[in-house]
């Protein structure tokens, strides 16, 4: 790099030694007090910096691209899904979009697992009875779960975080493991990992006693788990969903919790985050999480030193190694 350094705005708090590294890098200007930028602001971010090291909170539209004179020329997204940034648009308008993928794939298939754990041991339910000091006792008949081992398992999506969770269930728990992908892995990998294909999502559903979501969000899966394919799930199945709230239709999954058609659900996305439907909270046999699935020390340092290498590949002229637009 030489001359004048790149004006970076990194628009959430990120773990300190990314912070240190991103400011002796660029021009930073970094979020100490971690405040969300809304639309307007957003705007003003992308007319005055050259980069954006921005998070799954910045809603970065064709209306915010819009903004003139436009300024930022990468948009360097901290996390592995980009859904949050319109990508024709940022390609209409010339900016370049990376993401951080392969540094969160163990710790977002090990929250997948724990969901799983979670909603068929009913520990969030456990823990609440204990807390409230409702704990009368060991009894042979207090609340019973359903095992996990040697279940079947269905994912929808076979990419990098679906593939850690198969070892897992398989080689962890014994389990047995379908799957459906529209762009499935080589057959030598699906063999390596013990794994049966099935033609549709509705197959995998149809079989499985947990459903577990790994596809990213795009308008092909908007809603693709709906009223009908909840329906398909058998009444003792769970759903597990680390990918993305838009893939299911959170009132439809109300709704199949309420009827009993379905066992539970247990979740780290959802379709209005921060937003939970109301109903879900008061579910027993509902885990809800905060959008945890990266959510450790070691991969969120890992993460923003994966986005600060994409942007210093921009700035030094090369191809930024995790270039999705
Ligand atoms: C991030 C995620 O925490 O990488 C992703 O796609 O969902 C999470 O790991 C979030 O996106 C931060 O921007």
């Amino acid at each position: 790099m030489s001359g004048k350094r790149p004006r970076v705005i990194v628009t959430r708090r990120l773990p300190a030694p990314v912070e240190e590294q991103v400011a002796r890098e660029f021009d930073a200007q970094l979020n100490p007090e971690d405040r969300p930028l809304d639309g307007p602001g957003l705007g003003q971010a992308l007319r005055t910096a050259d980069a954006l090291l921005c998070t799954v909170t910045d809603r970065i539209t064709a209306d915010v691209l819009a903004t003139e004179p436009l300024k930022t020329r990468i948009l360097a997204n901290f996390g592995v899904g980009f859904n949050n940034i319109d990508v024709a648009a940022a390609k209409q308008r010339g900016v370049v979009v990376t993401n951080t993928p392969e540094v969160l794939t163990d710790d977002t298939a090990d929250d997948a697992v724990m969901l799983m754990f979670m909603v068929a041991r009913r520990a969030g339910e456990g823990e609440r009875h204990v807390r409230a000091g409702a704990w009368t006792g060991w009894r042979p008949t207090h609340m019973l779960g359903t095992r996990v081992s040697g279940k079947t398992l269905g994912l929808v999506g076979m990419g990098r975080i679906a593939r850690a969770v198969a070892r897992r269930a398989r080689q962890g728990f014994g389990m047995r493991v379908l799957f459906h992908d529209p762009y499935p892995p080589a057959p030598e990998v699906v063999a390596e990992l013990g794994v049966e294909a099935r033609a549709s999502v509705d197959d995998v559903v149809r079989e499985a006693d947990f459903v577990s979501l790994h596809c990213p969000a795009t308008p092909e899966t908007r809603h693709l788990i709906d009223a009908r394919r909840l329906k398909l799930m058998k009444p003792t199945a769970f759903l597990i969903n680390t990918a993305r709230g838009d893939v299911v239709d959170e009132q439809a999954l109300v709704a199949a919790l309420e009827a009993r058609t379905i066992a539970g659900a247990a979740l780290d996305v959802y379709e209005r985050e921060p937003a939970v439907s109301p109903a879900l909270l008061a579910m027993e046999n509902v885990v809800l999480l905060p959008h945890l699935g990266s959510a450790t020390q070691e991969t969120r340092v890992a993460m923003g030193l994966r986005a600060l290498d994409n942007l210093k590949a921009f700035f030094a002229g090369a191809q930024p190694r995790d270039r999705v637009a």
